[in-house]
């Protein structure tokens, strides 16, 4: 690894395990815990780190000195980028979806802060660039500059994700996370103990695609995962009154701050399959916090 990515990480804090407690979830007889990848670090927080890790590394081995890459005007990857970009001196560039308004969103202004030079494209312009996948994929890059697809999802994200999965230090049954591109997930399906059970929570409405995606991505067929479709609420980044309610009242009892786009989605998700008896009594699952409180800013809750 990098010198200064071990000098970067010595610096986060651990992902602890924490124990929801919940008398819900003793009436179920499930045991609930999440890992708090959120704790990492306050702005490189979640699977932001965990993706990125071994792509700056590999990008850093190239001598490239910048990094470029795509998201929307919320982005969490983009956002964690160009902070990581300042700390490692690394120049950063984003391709940010989406007409410029005449005030930027408190997440680009960080980023403009941080020195990210963003390039506002159109939603044509933005879907042409999701096919890039590699790191030299982009049209005329020059060998200084590193792309990394949205979101991160390239294939070295998934090392750093596995790293997560290994230092869960417990047994488990399922476990879960909130998927965006799926890269997150496929890094957890090829790092998970045979035993366990994978369930990605789609962010994303019609987000039928993903499974194909994930397939791409696994390192070795597997059969023990499944995406669930279902809790998108309206579709990305959409909020329901009962979701806030829901975000307020597990922070109240767990004394854990959620975010409405990602990890507050699989929360709400993963209670109503509690209480709809899906899971089996007895079963400990294991939900990722993967970070983004960032977003926070571009909703009331
Ligand atoms: C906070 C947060 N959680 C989860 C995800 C989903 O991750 P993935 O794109 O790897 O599925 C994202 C997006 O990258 C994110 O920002």
């Amino acid at each position: 690894m990098h010198p200064d990515l071990i000098n970067l990480e010595n610096t986060f804090q651990a992902s602890v395990l924490t124990k929801i407690d919940d008398p819900l979830l003793t009436e179920f007889s499930i045991e609930l815990w999440m890992k708090r990848d959120d704790l990492l670090h306050p702005i490189i927080s979640g699977n932001k780190w965990r993706k990125l890790k071994y792509c700056l590394h590999h990008a850093l081995s190239l001598n490239a000195d910048t990094i470029i890459s795509m998201g929307g005007a919320y982005s969490n990857h983009l956002h964690a980028l160009a902070y990581t970009g300042k700390l490692l001196g690394l120049k950063t560039q984003g391709f940010i979806r989406g007409e410029q308004s005449s005030v930027l969103t408190p997440t680009l202004m960080d980023m403009q802060d941080w020195g990210m030079e963003l390039t506002f494209i159109s939603r044509s312009e933005y879907r042409t660039l999701r096919q890039y996948k590699d790191p030299q994929g982009l049209p005329d890059i020059k060998p200084n500059q590193y792309w990394l697809p949205e979101g991160g999802a390239q294939l070295l994200a998934l090392k750093g994700v596995a790293e997560l999965v290994n230092e869960i230090d417990v047994s488990y049954d399922i476990l879960c996370v909130p998927c965006g591109t799926g890269t997150t997930l496929a890094g957890m399906i090829d790092a998970a103990p045979q035993r366990v059970t994978l369930l990605g929570f789609a962010a994303l409405k019609h987000a039928e695609f993903l499974a194909t995606d994930v397939k791409a991505l696994l390192a070795k067929p597997s059969n023990q995962w499944d995406i669930n479709l279902n809790y998108h609420l309206g579709g990305f980044a959409k909020t329901t009154e009962e979701l806030i309610r829901f975000m307020n009242d597990f922070e109240n009892k767990a004394g854990i701050l959620l975010e409405p786009v990602y990890t507050g989605k699989m929360m709400f998700a993963l209670y109503d399959l509690i209480k709809n008896n899906i899971f089996k009594p007895g079963q400990r699952i294991i939900a990722i916090h993967t970070g983004g409180l960032q977003g926070n800013r571009g909703f009331n809750v």
